[in-house]
């Protein structure tokens, strides 16, 4: 959460477009506000205020920004309200010292009060502040390299830190537990959250590693350690379209993001069979020689580890795989790790702290690391033994949409392995059938957009489908909605079904059991949207098998998610209080 971003050996009048240009692609980390900081002759001159890139711009014109050394910040906020004081760069009291930050600093407090005794006078009620008084204080009695030493040591808790002086042509750079990178490019050089930042400059990345700190100058950088000892880094290239970060013909990046769910699920079954193919074996090799498998994942990707345990369980008719899956957050409390297991982690963003916590709890008890990730060189992919791409491309709306379709497709091409019946091939053209379906999809968003609750049930397969469906309608409609159990409805929940109630009930094949959960509401009052490939229902979806059922229903969920969201005249792509990457624990 929170996007940095700074450039050293900008021309000087481009200065203020590029921060700009280069804050923007990273507003997914966190739009509540924004701020830039530009070294121009000596002096740092700040512009911040509350709000998203686009408001805050109109407000205070970033673009007029001069100098060649900037920095910039989009914030998801955790310590104080949404407020411009509260924005990014903070400075020092003296204001040499101009700091962006992405983390939490947990003991902030405790810094804070020594600093107040010292004399500093605080601006902002954010814990990230302390930064720039802890080096204008340090400074004093230290050069500012051993103080980034001090910093290290001193410090609890996450941080990406760009950090400007007043006479210095240079960026200092500290980084723990939140994502930060340099792109190197011809004329100067850029950090970025991600490598999204500077992708469109550049295809040369050199990644920081946890109590790392780096001087970055205009044709020059030098990474070093926690002493302070210099080190050596490698250069990474990678590949990236381009393409994928416009929203061309579309309103919405969601709406264009689902569109390609059957591009991106072709190129993924088409690189497990080239380009990933060692990798992808490797893979499958990893989990027969694993006594267990247990998935870590948070939110969506969660749902899809919940549905990769449904497909594992079944590759055979005798025993599949033995797996389980864990909500990242939760994972050290519930898992039963050891060195016979073999921990997935399934990450679209590849940069979730919670996720990140999970495997350091695994890999302490010795457990093997693989991971599914969508965003490439991201640091759960770095730190997994193995790794596999969802290639799903940049998904820039906040909910994840082809990204679940492409986890989901990955999981099932890994049961087939293991003999889960399921014909991959025709995927992509079932995907385009549920999409033509959008104005069937819209009627029904119609008629419940203006409900306060509602429900999604399903059994077996389709529960993980129901509680995807249900999320994407919480986050981006704000309408409450529960994905539960079939079954476990009338062991409580069911006392809150009243007439009208809208009741999404997914029913894939023959499962009477559901079709007699979707009764015992309907007898309720409740009002039935039936999504079956089986009976007479609302949607009809074109499969028979419980694979492919999965992935069409989670479809039918992301469509009619986006028409009450429009209906509603809701912010499809950036949802309040939410974020694309969640860096926090
Ligand atoms: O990047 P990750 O897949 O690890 O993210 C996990 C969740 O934060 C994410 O799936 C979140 O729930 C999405 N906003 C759902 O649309």
């Amino acid at each position: 959460m929170c996007g940095i971003f700074g450039i050293v050996g900008s021309k000087r009048k481009e200065l203020g477009r590029t921060l700009l240009k280069g804050i923007k692609r990273l507003e997914y980390r966190g739009y509540d506000s924004v701020g830039m900081a530009a070294l121009d002759k000596g002096k740092i001159k700040v512009k911040k205020a509350a709000g998203a890139v686009d408001k805050a711009d109109k407000k205070l014109n970033f673009s007029e920004l001069k100098g060649h050394i900037g920095i910039t910040h989009s914030r998801w906020s955790t310590h104080g309200g949404v407020t411009d004081f509260n924005a990014h760069p903070h400075q020092s009291c003296d204001k040499n010292i101009t700091i962006v930050h992405n983390g939490i600093i947990e003991n902030y407090e405790e810094i804070k009060s020594d600093l107040i005794k010292k004399g500093h006078k605080f601006r902002s009620e954010t814990d990230s502040e302390v930064i720039a008084h802890y080096f204008e204080e340090k400074i004093k009695q230290k050069p500012i390299k051993q103080a980034c030493v001090d910093f290290l040591k001193e410090i609890e808790g996450t941080f990406a830190v760009l950090m400007m002086k007043n006479d210095e042509e240079k960026i200092y750079a500290l980084k723990r537990d939140s994502p930060l990178v340099l792109g190197i490019c011809e004329e100067y050089n850029i950090l970025g959250s991600d490598i999204y930042a500077f992708s469109d400059r550049t295809d040369k990345a050199v990644f920081f590693d946890n109590d790392e700190f780096a001087v970055i100058e205009k044709d020059k950088y030098q990474f070093y350690d926690t002493k302070g000892k210099k080190i050596t880094k490698k250069i990474q290239t990678f590949v990236w379209e381009q393409e994928e970060s416009l929203k061309e013909k579309y309103p919405h990046f969601m709406i264009k993001e689902i569109m390609e769910e059957p591009r991106v699920v072709k190129r993924l079954l088409m690189s497990l069979k080239t380009d990933q193919k060692d990798n992808f074996n490797k893979f499958i090799d990893m989990i027969i020689k694993a006594e267990k498998v247990i998935f870590a994942a948070s939110g969506t990707s969660y749902h899809a580890a919940l549905l990769g345990v449904y497909y594992f369980h079944r590759c055979s008719d005798v025993c599949g795989i033995e797996a389980q899956a864990l909500i990242a957050s939760e994972f050290e409390h519930f898992a039963n790790v050891d060195s016979n297991t073999l921990v997935i982690a399934v990450s679209q963003s590849g940069e979730t702290m919670d996720v990140i916590e999970a495997l350091k709890f695994a890999k302490k008890r010795k457990a093997k690391i693989a991971s599914m990730v969508n965003v490439p060189y991201s640091s759960i992919q770095r730190m997994s033994d193995i790794s596999l791409q969802v290639l799903a491309g940049q998904e820039i709306c906040v909910a994840a949409t082809k990204s679940f379709v492409n986890q989901v497709t990955l999981l099932l091409s890994i049961a087939k392995e293991f003999g889960f019946k399921i014909n991959l091939d025709t995927l992509s053209e079932r995907i385009e059938e549920m999409l033509a379906k959008k104005d069937e999809i819209k009627k029904i968003a119609k008629k419940i957009y203006k409900n306060k609750d509602l429900y999604v049930l399903g059994r077996g397969l389709s529960y993980p489908v129901a509680r995807e469906v249900a999320l994407k309608i919480k986050e981006i409609s704000y309408i409450h909605a529960e994905g539960m159990m079939g079954g476990e409805l009338k062991h409580g929940t069911i006392a809150l079904i009243e007439k009208g109630t809208p009741v999404i009930s997914l029913i894939s094949n023959k499962d009477y059991d559901m079709l007699s959960n979707t009764k015992e509401v309907e007898a309720r009052g409740a009002k039935i949207i039936k999504v079956t490939n089986e009976f007479d229902g609302d949607i009809k979806i074109n499969t028979s098998n419980d694979g492919k059922f999965g992935v069409l229903a989670a479809i039918f969920g992301q469509l009619l998610t986006y028409y009450m969201a429009l209906e509603l005249n809701l912010p499809v792509d950036k949802p309040r209080n939410l974020a694309k990457s969640v860096t926090v624990k």
